[in-house]
């Protein structure tokens, strides 16, 4: 009995000076490298992605509101991904109105700006939810409820990478894809496509250090 609990003081403490180790070596605000270890934290996280390059880039900007808070990037992934899929969206819809495509291209245009307008309201579910838990953070709340945003955010995202794909599908074909259709609809949601599976990637990481 006294043993275990002179292991646990002993734990405790290193627990505690790692805490203060790792805070003592958060840079400073007037640092002139300030903001450094966020994104060298930004960095490691997307080195787990699909497409870090990717990550890396469009993540960066993110690194001081992130810190080194895994739901905040996770929040930072899914509003860069809502970004991306508003613009896609966008893009197939005045290609969609264009008007010049063949009537079985003008079909899948338009199933794919039904498709894209799901993965918007897919997201932006999803970045509400990781505010949520990003404001939690650090308070005491039910693990439980946690989990519960953590698992939606999962599904929601992997629905809107099965829209990107699916809208893509429908230009496979050379009735809707031909006369460079499948090539333009590539170059609007290709980038939205790698967007979705790097911050699916962070989430599913995320959720993986969430308990149970
Ligand atoms: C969406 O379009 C805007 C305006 O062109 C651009 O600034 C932004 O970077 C785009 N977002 C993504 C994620 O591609």
């Amino acid at each position: 009995m006294a043993r275990s609990s002179l292991t646990l003081q002993l734990l405790l403490l290193v627990a505690c000076c790692f805490v203060a180790g790792a805070s003592a070596a958060r840079p400073s605000p007037s640092s002139k490298d300030a903001g450094d270890g966020a994104s060298s934290f930004v960095r490691t996280w997307c080195a787990g992605t699909e497409y870090p390059a990717l990550c890396d880039v469009t993540l960066a900007p993110y690194a001081e509101t992130v810190g080194t808070s895994p739901a905040r990037l996770a929040w930072a992934a899914l509003t860069v991904t809502l970004g991306g899929a508003r613009n896609a969206s966008s893009a197939m819809r005045s290609m969609a109105a264009r008007g010049h495509l063949s009537p079985v291209a003008a079909e899948a245009a338009g199933d794919c700006v039904s498709m894209l307008g799901d993965g918007v309201d897919a997201l932006r579910r999803s970045v509400d939810a990781m505010a949520r838990v990003g404001e939690q953070e650090g308070r005491r709340v039910e693990a439980r409820k946690v989990r519960f945003e953590v698992d939606n955010v999962r599904t929601w995202a992997s629905a809107a990478l099965t829209d990107d794909n699916m809208c893509m599908e429908g230009f496979k074909g050379e009735a809707a894809g031909g006369g460079g259709a499948r090539e333009a609809v590539r170059g609007h949601v290709m980038g939205l496509v790698h967007l979705t599976a790097n911050a699916l990637g962070i989430v599913n990481a995320m959720s993986k250090q969430t308990p149970p």
